[in-house]
């Protein structure tokens, strides 16, 4: 639809967790910087953090060994220069986040309590509130935020402000005659907010849209996690890369056949302070078969779990932490515990029912190492971006210490040249899908391009998204489906085009890793091409 109004300012940064308000805040001191996020500002991904943040802060800790284990984690497939960059800038960007009003669980010393989680050979994981660091992470940035916007609830923006628009929906990118990022287009539903579709014209357009979880039935992901930012890349021409590579986490808690919509997370870090994963005859199924045991990379634990499951025919395998005891369990993991006794099961005493869900896009849109995209004027950040530290899986609480500095790094960066005084219109979405069909493709991507895949469910998976209905009036619903869709579609082009097993890429037609023929990166573009 054609934008009703038009606002237009420096920088526009869509997204408010942990990469969006760094971005934003940091941003400020290149111009006028207007937030804009599609719900409240703290109903992301990053509030429901729980591990915490990984960076090498441990006096018998350093990068190199981070960089090592971040590396093996990803298969063979992360940029090793983007890890560097990130296990290097990661401890000084963690303490300027301390610095900002982050409180962060200390040790009995006084420094900052580490815990451990999959992967990680060090304690080397800072969590806050025991087990919501996420939520602690976000209420700092907006407190920091709060104080840019100079204490009112909507500024009026100005130099050097923050104004932020919430409930808004971005749409599309605007670009100019030379091709580069010239604002967005957005659906704003917020009341007291201009309404309906409209633009914004800046210089600079920072992504920082968060995952896309709600692609599949059962995901850690919130509602809003719809795969936005990479859709709007996808319409937009940008490079969008290793989309194949969705990471399942090991351990939801299992709410029963059939569980839709986001679970209750248990963490990592339950296993890093030494929770064992059991099957239902009580054996440690993981002792054997990898060195770190229920402290093996996400990808090997949750292929674990999936294999007992099938082996026993049980629809759940089992977390024992109660030799936890009720102190630990009620001192560092509060959120947990609460979630599981909301659920009837008291992880004190009795093992908890633990399933794999949907967790985290390693792959996104493409960026270089100050969040440039192919782009000009577009930049990423955050879990929508692929910054290439993540390669095939992503190693546990990588993801806040990735948004946290190469945001920073956008800020460094960023080229806001003045908004061009005409934008060409973006081509607007052809064939809106079905509010409906949301459900269809989070069942077709379940049933078919979940943990397991192989080249006919892919191939099915393919055809039944290629048929559903594209149909629908403008709105919400069917911008969200349509980017669940679009997002699908890119994610099955190149799980079917990669035919090798790697990561979090799971073919049971091709089991084995292959270096000759799938050592680089696929770009998939909107149509489905994989290059
Ligand atoms: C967890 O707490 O297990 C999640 C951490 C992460 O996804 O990095």
């Amino acid at each position: 639809p054609e934008p009703g109004w038009t606002v237009h300012t420096d920088v526009v940064v869509i997204g408010s967790g942990i990469a969006g308000l760094v971005a934003a805040l940091r941003c400020r001191e290149r111009g006028r910087v207007l937030l804009v996020t599609k719900a409240l500002l703290d109903e992301g991904s990053t509030r429901w953090a729980q591990g915490g943040i990984a960076a090498a802060l441990a006096s018998d800790d350093s990068p190199e060994e981070h960089l090592a284990d971040t590396l093996t984690a990803g298969v063979g497939l992360c940029d090793e220069d983007a890890v560097r960059t990130l296990v290097t800038e990661g401890p000084a960007a963690v303490r300027r986040l301390i610095a900002l009003g982050a409180e962060f669980d200390r040790a009995e010393d006084g420094g900052i309590a580490l815990t451990r989680e999959g992967g990680h050979h060090r304690r080397r994981i800072a969590h806050a509130g025991g087990d919501a660091t996420g939520a602690e992470i976000s209420r700092a940035l907006l407190a920091a935020l709060k104080e840019a916007e100079g204490g009112a609830a909507r500024p009026s923006g100005g130099e050097k402000g923050i104004e932020v628009i919430e409930h808004a929906l971005v749409l599309d990118l605007l670009r100019d005659d030379s091709g580069r990022a010239a604002g967005v287009t957005l659906h704003v539903m917020g009341e007291g907010q201009p309404g309906g579709v409209g633009a914004v014209r800046a210089g600079a357009v920072v992504l920082a849209t968060g995952g896309l979880g709600q692609v599949f039935s059962a995901t850690t992901n919130p509602e809003v996690s719809t795969g936005d930012g990479v859709a709007l890349a996808l319409r937009a021409g940008a490079a969008v890369t290793d989309l194949e590579f969705v990471q399942f986490h090991p351990t939801v808690l299992w709410l029963g056949d059939g569980a839709r919509g986001q679970q209750p997370l248990i963490s990592e870090a339950v296993r890093g302070e030494g929770a064992h994963l059991v099957d239902h005859a009580g054996e440690r199924f993981m002792l054997g078969r990898h060195e770190l045991a229920e402290l093996a990379p996400r990808d090997i634990v949750a292929k674990a779990i999936m294999n007992r499951m099938r082996e026993t025919t049980t629809p759940h395998m089992l977390l024992d932490g109660r030799h936890l005891g009720a102190r630990t369990w009620e001192r560092r993991f509060p959120t947990i515990l609460a979630a599981c006794r909301h659920h009837g099961i008291d992880p004190v005493t009795e093992p908890i029912p633990v399933v794999p869900a949907a967790h985290y896009a390693s792959g996104g849109v493409r960026t270089d190492l100050y969040g440039r995209t192919s782009v000009p004027g577009l930049y990423a950040c955050g879990e929508v971006a692929c910054t290439g530290v993540h390669g095939a899986n992503r190693l546990a609480s990588n993801s806040l210490l990735e948004g946290l500095v190469f945001a920073e790094r956008i800020a460094e960066a960023l080229e806001a040249s003045p908004p061009p005084d005409q934008a060409v219109p973006p081509k607007g979405q052809q064939g809106l899908i079905d509010p409906a069909a949301r459900a269809d493709i989070q069942r077709i991507m379940t049933a078919h391009a979940g943990v397991l895949r192989d080249a006919a469910g892919l191939a099915a998976a393919e055809r039944e998204l290629r048929d559903l209905a594209t149909t629908a009036e403008p709105g919400v619903e069917a911008w969200e489906a349509t980017n669940l869709h679009a997002v699908a579609t890119a994610i099955v082009a190149a799980a079917r085009r990669r035919e090798e097993t790697r990561g979090s890429h799971w073919r049971e037609d091709f089991p084995d890793r292959d270096d000759t023929a799938w050592a680089g990166h696929l770009v998939t573009a909107l149509d489905g091409t994989t290059t």
